[in-house]
């Protein structure tokens, strides 16, 4: 298993420094996007594919999530308390300040140590925004892994998430519960339900994801990056379903 990074410079902005951090880029380090509905379990395959990997990930929900505890000592900017707003309706954030965000951590997307970007890109023009900032940073994705569930085990999968606030572990009630209760594994700190998990938010989140972010799977097909992966099975078959695909496809 490889070493953890705390993730610090993508949650906390480029300046920040992080426990881990690679000396120089290298070729053979991974480099995906996850695509998929809200609590299709993209947060949950990244998790494992960073401990098999050591790449980080990278998600841009995280990082809403992070100012949102900052924002009780009021250090957020007037743009992330809009944004804030938006996420905990349910809503997309609005692209200029999702892009805004991605460029401050540019030197995440050029590190050593590779990443996966789990929940950016989600419209075309964050999808256009990020080939140009991969190509003026020199590198370039290996896949993007695109996870597909019906919508109602999606809906039973996000009324039961519980997550850590600190590390980011995510867990169910049912199918993946800590072993004590409230409580993470991890790091010991007490779990909690999202905002953005009530049934009204997950609506409207279903209903964004539709119109905005479907239209990317064709985009990544067209460009022959595309994974197309059935996320129905354990969190466990389905990473091993994921390492088989990402294995066919560097053959091909
Ligand atoms: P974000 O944090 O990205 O949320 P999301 O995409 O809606 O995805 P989720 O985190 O809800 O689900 P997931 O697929 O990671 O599932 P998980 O692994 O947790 O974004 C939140 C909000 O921020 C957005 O709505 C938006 O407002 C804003 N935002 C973020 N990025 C943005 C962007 N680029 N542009 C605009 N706005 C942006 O799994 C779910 C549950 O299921 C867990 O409990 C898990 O334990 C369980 N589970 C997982 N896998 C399995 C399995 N195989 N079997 C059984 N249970 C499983």
């Amino acid at each position: 298993m490889q070493p953890k990074s705390d993730r610090a410079a993508w949650l906390k902005g480029g300046d920040a420094q992080c426990n881990l951090q690679p000396e120089r880029c290298s070729d053979d380090q991974r480099r995906f996007v996850l695509l998929g509905a809200p609590g299709v379990g993209k947060g949950t395959q990244a998790e494992l594919l960073a401990e098999r990997f050591g790449i980080c990930p990278l998600s841009t929900g995280d990082i809403f999530r992070a100012s949102k505890a900052l924002s009780a000592g009021c250090e957020c900017s007037p743009a992330m308390l809009r944004a804030l707003d938006h996420m905990n309706a349910g809503e997309l954030v609005p692209d200029e300040t999702v892009l805004s965000l991605i460029r401050e951590r540019a030197k995440c997307l050029r590190c050593g140590g590779g990443f996966m970007l789990d929940g950016f890109p989600r419209t075309i023009a964050q999808a256009e925004a990020l080939e140009k900032i991969l190509e003026e940073n020199g590198v370039k994705l290996d896949a993007v892994l695109s996870y597909e569930l019906p919508l109602e085990q999606i809906i039973a999968r996000l009324s039961g998430r519980r997550s850590c606030p600190q590390c980011k572990k995510v867990y169910h009630l049912e199918s993946r519960p800590p072993k004590k209760a409230g409580v993470c594994d991890h790091c010991g700190a007490a779990l909690f339900l999202r905002d953005d998990d009530r049934p009204e938010a997950i609506r409207v989140r279903m209903r964004a994801y539709e119109q905005s972010t479907t239209p990317l799977v064709n985009f990544y097909r067209q460009k022959g990056l595309l994974i197309s992966i059935n996320a129905g099975s354990t969190p466990v078959k389905t990473f091993e379903q994921t390492l088989a695909a990402i294995e066919n496809a560097a053959k091909r």
